[in-house]
């Protein structure tokens, strides 16, 4: 019997990459997700590109913090494990609403972890992020860096990874694994799903892609003081279906009998790449040129950001394989082939 799982968030950019790859691995996945920052389109290709797994993937439009609905799809279904991707992710955003980031991430993640306990189900993988080591002292960050969330989106990672640490304790029969995501990037090489952000992409690559389909002028770059090769920020870029067989390594480890309570683990390349090199990386790819702006550090940025990878690749046997070539290729063709994402360029965003 196949293995299910149930996958929150997996309509979104990561979500949708780990359930194709879960499906092709021989899994069952049940999606829910209130499309908040997602598209429907997504789960549909996601079963196209499955093809005879596709059927293995069922959807739920739900909003995690409906607790009835929630209990509901576990009435229906006896998971083996969950995924936990759903989630608001944009800093800026967060710092301007918290209460909703709270509210969406604390209060989503608790019914969630509620529901499951009361239904049995004691298997976790949960999104945490790179936010949580804030700007690190010393870099690569390892699992045992010091931790240190810098506005209410990365808090809410942080109290995440400390609830979940708080469960395994009070009962053992739990096995939490939080993957702390260094920056994904790139799209699957079909080119058929990818990163698909609502408004005004926050992050580099999706908003170089806008550049390069003719959606936006110019990039700015933000801060060319730092102390690194060429003076701009420097972070692990990590291809996404990498980062999706990340998650597959980590049910994996679920599986395997071993007692785990609740581990941490990086998923980086633990490689730095600077904004230039990133830009250059992309120009090389696409053939178009990003026209610069130079401008001042964005607030709240890290100098350099990279990971130790060494724990992932020691204890669950799995390591990124893309380069930032591969990324920057998959980025584009997905970009090329769906200038307007899931979406037409009239639909509302
Ligand atoms: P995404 O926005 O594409 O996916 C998140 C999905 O969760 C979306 O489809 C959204 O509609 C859904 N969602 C949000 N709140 C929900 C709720 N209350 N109920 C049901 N569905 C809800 O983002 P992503 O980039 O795929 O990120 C997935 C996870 O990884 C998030 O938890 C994010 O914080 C974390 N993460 C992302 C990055 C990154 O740079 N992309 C880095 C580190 C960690
Ligand atoms: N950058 C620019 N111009 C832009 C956007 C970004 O110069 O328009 C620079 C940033 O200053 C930084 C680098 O590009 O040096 C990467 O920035 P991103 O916004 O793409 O990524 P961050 O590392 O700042 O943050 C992202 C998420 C965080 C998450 C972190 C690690 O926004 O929530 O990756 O996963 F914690």
């Amino acid at each position: 019997m196949a293995m299910k799982v149930l996958v929150t968030g997996g309509a979104g950019y990561i979500g949708s990459h780990t359930v194709l790859q879960l499906l092709l691995g021989g899994f069952e996945a049940v999606v829910i997700d209130n499309l908040d920052n997602s598209s429907e389109v997504a789960v549909k290709r996601v079963v196209e590109l499955a093809g005879e797994f596709g059927g293995n993937l069922s959807f739920h439009k739900i909003d995690l913090r409906d607790k009835e609905a929630l209990e509901r799809v576990f009435a229906s279904t006896k998971f083996d494990a969950v995924i936990h991707f759903a989630g608001l992710k944009a800093v800026g955003e967060s710092v301007m609403k918290p209460l909703l980031y709270y509210d969406n991430n604390l209060v989503g993640t608790i019914n969630l972890l509620e529901v499951m306990g009361s239904n049995g189900c004691k298997n976790l993988v949960f999104s945490s992020s790179a936010t949580v080591y804030g700007w690190p002292k010393e870099v690569p960050c390892t699992e045992e860096s010091p931790l240190r969330a810098l506005n209410p989106y990365g808090r809410t990672k942080l109290f995440i990874e400390e609830i979940c640490h708080d469960i395994s304790v009070s009962d053992s029969s739990w096995n939490i694994i939080l993957l702390r995501y260094f920056n994904p990037v790139g799209a699957h090489p079909s080119g058929f799903i990818g990163e698909d952000p609502r408004g005004i992409p926050n992050n580099l690559m999706p908003y170089i892609q806008q550049i390069a389909v003719g959606r936006r002028p110019s990039l700015t770059v933000f801060g060319n003081d730092y102390s690194t090769k060429d003076g701009t920020g420097v972070r692990d870029y990590i291809h996404v279906v990498d980062l999706a067989d990340g998650h597959i390594a980590a049910l994996k480890k679920l599986f395997d009998g071993s007692k785990i309570g609740c581990d941490v683990y990086n998923l980086g390349t633990g490689k730095g790449t600077s904004v230039l090199e990133m830009v250059e990386a992309f120009e090389k790819a696409s053939g178009k040129k990003i026209p610069l702006v130079f401008a001042g550090r964005r607030p709240g940025d890290a100098g350099i950001v990279y990971a130790s990878t060494e724990k992932a690749d020691k204890e669950l046997n799995w390591k990124a394989k893309y380069g930032i070539d591969e990324m920057c290729r998959d980025q584009w063709n997905w970009a090329s082939s769906n200038p307007w994402g899931y979406e037409s360029p009239d639909s509302p965003k």
